[in-house]
């Protein structure tokens, strides 16, 4: 039997480890990249966890354990093996932190080796332009939770080389998912459409259109989204969703202002379902 491929994933909070967990279930061996012991042993407990729970969903083909040894922690994208083919990147979302990892990598991998980033609103040509191989980098979005979804956004920059692109849609298929290519812009098509609505239904429960109840009752019964956009909110997090209104703001215009009530609630410390309050209560 030929040995697994090396897949590098870096950064194992939420989205990491979730990535690292889908990629293990297809017997892929996983380098994940954390910086530091407790980091390290947190990022591999989310892994550990999320493979049980794909075991007792009869969602896990040979075993936790057979999984788990296939995972290795290392503590700087510096030290992820040369031969790595694949290495996708869910550090937190801000530019500095992005480049620091993503240039390291670089320099530790082949020339061959792609580069993924999932990021879920910054720009990918404003990252590539300061890596020394911009042909080889592309983005996988993924979502959340990272097992149950089924989509993989992959955006392309100008400079991503058409290789790179079927690798993408290639991992994003083995993967058991759907691949939808999409053209580096704010927002790429996911978070620009599903913002918009969130935002729209915020500024509805402003003005005392509906409760919150009523508004994603009304999305999930009346145009069969199997979350309602204030549900969906409080999933993702407020804080993360207002840092992205802002964001698209900035790039794509007013129409993505956040409202007042989404500022105050974040200022409350009511961030969706991470703080058990957000739209919705949650226990
Ligand atoms: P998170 O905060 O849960 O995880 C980030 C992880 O990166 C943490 O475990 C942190 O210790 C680690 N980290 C920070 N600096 C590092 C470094 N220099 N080297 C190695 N590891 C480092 O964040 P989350 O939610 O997983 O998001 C990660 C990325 O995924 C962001 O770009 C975010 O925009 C994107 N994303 C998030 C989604 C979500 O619903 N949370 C959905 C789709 C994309």
């Amino acid at each position: 039997m030929s040995a697994p491929e090396r897949v590098g994933v870096i950064g194992g909070g939420r989205m990491g480890a979730g990535i690292a967990q889908v990629l293990l279930g297809v017997g892929t061996t996983v380098h994940l990249v954390e910086a530091g012991d407790a980091a390290a042993a947190a990022a591999r407990a989310r892994v550990a966890d999320g493979l049980e729970e794909a075991a007792r969903r009869g969602k896990l083909d040979g075993g936790v354990d057979d999984a788990l040894a296939r995972l290795h922690m290392v503590d700087s994208p510096a030290l992820l093996p040369a031969d790595t083919g694949l290495v996708v990147e869910a550090v937190p979302e801000q530019v500095s932190v992005k480049l620091q990892v993503l240039r390291a990598a670089e320099e530790a991998l082949g020339p061959d080796a792609v580069l993924a980033t999932n990021t879920s609103s910054l720009s990918l040509t404003e990252l590539a332009a300061a890596l020394d191989r911009p042909a080889r980098f592309v983005g996988m979005h993924f979502f959340n939770p990272v097992p149950a979804s089924k989509l993989v956004e992959v955006v392309v920059a100008p400079e991503t080389a058409p290789d790179v692109v079927e690798t993408a849609r290639a991992w994003t298929r083995r993967l058991g998912k759907t691949d939808v290519v999409v053209r580096d812009s704010p927002g790429f098509a996911s978070s620009r459409l599903g913002v918009l609505l969130g935002l729209e239904a915020i500024r509805m429960l402003e003005e005392g259109v509906a409760d919150a109840e009523a508004i994603d009752t009304a999305m999930e019964l009346g145009y069969r989204h199997p979350m309602g956009p204030l549900r969906s909110t409080d999933l993702v997090g407020l804080d993360v969703r207002l840092a992205i209104a802002e964001y698209l703001t900035g790039t794509l215009g007013e129409r993505f202002a956040p409202p007042q009530l989404l500022r105050d609630k974040v200022a409350a410390g009511e961030l969706g379902r991470k703080s058990g309050r957000g739209f919705h209560t949650y226990s």
